[in-house]
């Protein structure tokens, strides 16, 4: 295969400019020297996308080109306005604004404010926000307990990191990922608590008492409070301990895609993946009878959600464990009886599977279609569900990961980014913010 560029390069590769700006149709050709065939790929921001690599067949039955990239050493995997990083002239900046700036002027809670919401606070703004933080940093008595639970040499990182998944249990609302107001309460929540979770964990391995937090403290005072305290009234940070600290974590706040970021952006819970069987279920009770059936696939249609437990990622034709599943379904049925929502269920994948809507998209039943009616008739609660799906797939998870870990060819995976933020900006004082 051969390759050439045409066109004008793109700003992103020069690394001078922080602005995406495309006026004129950059292509690259691609020759395929087993077919002789020539391809023109559109070249956006200094990335082609790999998607467009696809159509590259020596044979139409093939699945067509992919790019091999372990770790992801030269895959951009999302555009993101949030941290640029020039890594061959060392420059870091949030939102545009430059590292030694915010290290110099600003503090971690203004700092916080800035990645997450894209600008630095006005005083109002500020204040708002800072209260909120000091309003949430006080834990659950019942996180005590189960903190008190762990072993006196266990490793903190242990400690904190099972509290803070234990946190989910606390506030079931969390689950409302697109309601705006519950997401920035959760966020309000996280920051505010993960010192205080971590001061926790610091105490229990030296076996002292836990210390509450002061609310007269700045986000970093307060920690060292949470960390240090002994029997003094009322502890007062060493400044200088306390602005290091803080410029510490102001370092810290973000590094774009790196892969503790990545993982978190891959994380995946909820109706789409993990709790579909669940979303199933919800879904064939709320249709309530095989006359609806017909009406729901209409508004399913007409964009009203999706038909659950049906279309996958990776199977474009009937998801072969869903074959398999389908049978089981009978023989649990004989022996448990029959789940009164398999009527419907059957429905829906008679007409969806001969409807141009599902047929065209490729969307088949899926495991999870018929997998919570089994669960459900062998007597699980539906909050069991993503449960049963951890037990056997955590042999393949470790499997992934072991294979991952002794392949020379992988190494720490962190792809890159099309950085579509501010550019170079600088700080401005307060009193000086509109
Ligand atoms: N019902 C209706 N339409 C659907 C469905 C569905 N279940 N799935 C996909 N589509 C449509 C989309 O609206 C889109 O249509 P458009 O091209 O007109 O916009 C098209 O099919 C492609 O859909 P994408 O979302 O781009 O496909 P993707 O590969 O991202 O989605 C997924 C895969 C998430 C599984 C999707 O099919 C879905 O949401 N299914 C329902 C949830 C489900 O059953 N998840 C379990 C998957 S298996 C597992 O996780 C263990």
């Amino acid at each position: 295969m051969t390759i050439a560029f045409s066109g004008r390069r793109c700003p992103w590769t020069t690394k001078t400019k922080t602005q995406t700006r495309l006026d004129m149709a950059d292509t690259l050709t691609i020759t395929d020297n087993r077919t002789g065939r020539k391809y023109e790929i559109p070249i956006q921001d200094g990335t082609i996308r790999a998607i467009d690599l696809r159509q590259i067949k020596v044979n139409p039955e093939e699945f067509g080109m992919m790019t091999y990239d372990p770790a992801f050493t030269n895959t951009a995997a999302c555009r993101s306005r949030i941290t640029y990083i020039d890594g061959d002239h060392g420059v870091l900046m949030y939102r545009g604004y430059p590292i030694e700036q915010l290290a110099e002027h600003s503090d971690f809670l203004e700092t916080a404010y800035l990645i997450l919401f894209g600008e630095l606070p006005t005083t109002g703004q500020l204040e708002q926000w800072s209260g909120d933080i000091t309003r949430h940093t006080m834990l659950h008595e019942n996180i005590k307990k189960f903190l008190e639970g762990f072993r006196y040499d266990a490793h903190p990182m242990g400690m904190f990191l099972s509290a803070v998944g234990a946190l989910s249990t606390f506030y079931p609302d969390a689950k409302n990922i697109f309601d705006q107001s519950s997401r920035r309460l959760q966020t309000i929540r996280l920051i505010a608590k993960v010192p205080s979770l971590a001061a926790y964990a610091f105490r229990h391995t030296i076996g002292r008492p836990y210390v509450l937090p002061d609310n007269d403290l700045s986000f970093s005072g307060n920690f060292l409070n949470m960390l240090f305290k002994m029997t003094e009234p009322r502890y007062q940070p060493h400044p200088v301990l306390e602005r290091a600290l803080d410029v510490l974590f102001i370092l810290h706040a973000d590094h774009e895609q790196n892969c503790s970021t990545h993982a978190m952006r891959g994380i995946v819970y909820g109706p789409l993946h993990g709790g579909a069987n669940e979303a199933v279920l919800k879904m064939l009770t709320e249709i309530g009878s095989i006359e609806h059936v017909p009406a729901f696939i209409k508004r399913v249609k007409g964009g009203e959600g999706r038909l659950m437990g049906f279309g996958h990622r990776v199977y474009k034709s009937y998801d072969p464990r869903a074959t398999i599943i389908k049978r089981i379904a009978d023989l649990v049925f004989e022996k448990t009886g029959r789940n009164p929502l398999l009527n419907i269920a059957l429905e829906l994948e008679r007409i969806a599977l001969s409807d141009d809507y599902f047929i065209s998209r490729k969307l088949y039943p899926n495991v999870d279609f018929y997998s919570g009616l089994i669960y459900q008739a062998m007597g699980f609660p539906v909050s069991m569900f993503p449960v049963l799906f951890a037990i056997p797939r955590t042999a393949g998870w470790i499997a992934q990961w072991e294979e991952m870990l002794t392949d020379p060819e992988q190494k720490i995976a962190r792809p890159r980014q099309i950085y579509v933020g501010p550019a170079r900006r600088d700080y401005i004082s307060r009193d000086r913010r509109r």
